[in-house]
């Protein structure tokens, strides 16, 4: 087996992890279970470009088990559990090729692992895996039916394709799934970038100003956790309708260029690029700490301040690198602007993963069942597959919820009964 890891001894460690994880996911096991008794995969092969973490291993052991023939590549170059992607190759034979902290020459050769993997199948987070297939090796094309994206910024991009014709299968955006972006994007970013900030830093959340870039279901989330934990949070967008619902939801609202002298730290999730530029750098107070939690690293213009600063950066403790600016001010840019969460923290907790990751096992399932009557465009996730999905995990927390009763169910479907 082709494989490209840290170092295989690491494994062990990983196991304990995954498994770990895996009681906080008890929607996916079910699938697995289900899964290896049915094997709707079967003989299908699957290319999965996912964060390598605890949670995907769980993802990669439910679709294995349900027949696919699997490969993984990282997502992102800094994402990566180097004890987990061993774990994956010593205990379940999954091939995994990345590496924490690979650049980007080796990024892209594992991307191209997947594709010589010659998917039926393509599982994206942030389209890389379906844009270099479009573009580079599109003689991989023949066998793919189908794929799924996971994420916000990779939902974007592959409607962008499908809108200029470009995308060559169906793919569905799981990122929409109500049962993934309500939890997953709000309260697992949330939480998971405040962590990612908090083990980098370890600086008080309190009393600090902290500046949220966006006020998606992301940074509603983070915004959301910032308070909770005592900061006083500015918002900034450009959308009039989410300006309004921060504004309502208690938060001050100003353009970044007021906000950048104002903050402490600093959070961009967007899915857009130089939400925090060269004129914001300029403004911005001495040891202020800047960092992304968006998928892609442009939402911080790192060129400009590379420009900016004299000298070279340093790292001051891990994810923290220090920038020198002319004038004597530092700022302090975390998990060099990638993913907070993911690059100085473990990601979203499994609980949520729990949710995001059975629409993907679901969603792959469907996929196959459907290929036939699906277009080459950007589908949502099945409602009742959503609905379903919301039900397990209810159950599986204990939680039990009310049932129409007839003369509801009429009530709701009549227009005649009034007051
Ligand atoms: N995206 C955000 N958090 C994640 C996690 N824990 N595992 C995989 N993908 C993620």
């Amino acid at each position: 087996m082709k494989y490209h890891v840290k170092d295989l001894d690491l494994a062990p460690a990983g196991r304990l992890r995954i498994e770990w994880a895996e009681r906080e996911m008890p929607v996916l096991r079910q699938i697995r279970e289900r899964f290896a008794m049915e094997k709707p995969l079967k003989g299908i092969r699957l290319s999965a470009c996912l964060h390598v973490t605890t949670e995907t291993a769980n993802l990669a052991r439910a679709l294995q088990a349900g027949g696919a023939d699997m490969v993984l590549v990282a997502s992102n170059p800094l994402s990566t559990q180097d004890d987990v992607a061993a774990a994956l190759i010593a205990y379940d034979e999954i091939p995994v090729y990345a590496i924490k902290g690979e650049d980007n020459i080796t990024y892209y050769e594992h991307l191209h692992a997947a594709l010589d993997h010659k998917p039926h199948m393509t599982m994206d987070d942030g389209a890389d895996v379906v844009s270099t297939l479009h573009k580079d090796r599109r003689e991989v094309l023949g066998n793919v039916i189908g794929g799924t994206e996971e994420t916000t910024t990779g939902v974007i991009r592959l409607r962008a394709m499908a809108h200029d014709g470009a995308l060559q299968y169906p793919i569905i955006a799981v990122n929409d799934a109500m049962t993934k972006h309500l939890f997953d994007n709000r309260y697992g970013t949330g939480q998971s970038t405040l962590d990612g900030i908090i083990r980098a830093t370890n600086v008080l959340i309190a009393g600090k100003s902290v500046v949220v870039g966006g006020y998606g279901w992301c940074s509603r989330g983070i915004a959301m956790r910032a308070k909770g934990m005592g900061a006083n949070v500015i918002v900034t967008e450009i959308d009039p309708l989410k300006a309004l619902e921060a504004v309502m939801d208690g938060f001050r609202v100003m353009p970044m260029l007021e906000a950048a002298p104002i903050g402490d730290i600093f959070v961009t999730s967007t899915g857009d690029i130089n939400v925090v530029d060269k004129q914001h750098f300029e403004v911005m107070k001495d040891g202020a700490i800047v960092c992304n939690s968006g998928h892609f690293n442009v939402e911080l213009n790192l060129p400009a301040l590379a420009e900016m600063a004299t000298g070279e950066p340093r790292v001051i403790r891990p994810f923290v690198k220090q920038y020198f600016l002319p004038d004597g001010r530092v700022i302090n840019i975390l998990a060099d602007g990638r993913l907070v969460n993911l690059g100085a923290a473990e990601g979203h907790p499994s609980a949520v993963m729990d949710m995001s990751f059975a629409n993907q096992a679901l969603s792959a399932e469907y996929m196959l069942a459907h290929a036939d009557e699906l277009e080459h465009t950007v589908y949502a996730v099945p409602e009742d597959i959503d609905q379903a999905i919301a039900r397990l995990k209810l159950k599986a927390m204990g939680v039990e919820i009310d049932v129409l009763t007839e003369a509801q169910k009429k009530y709701l479907s009549s227009w005649t009964e009034g007051t």
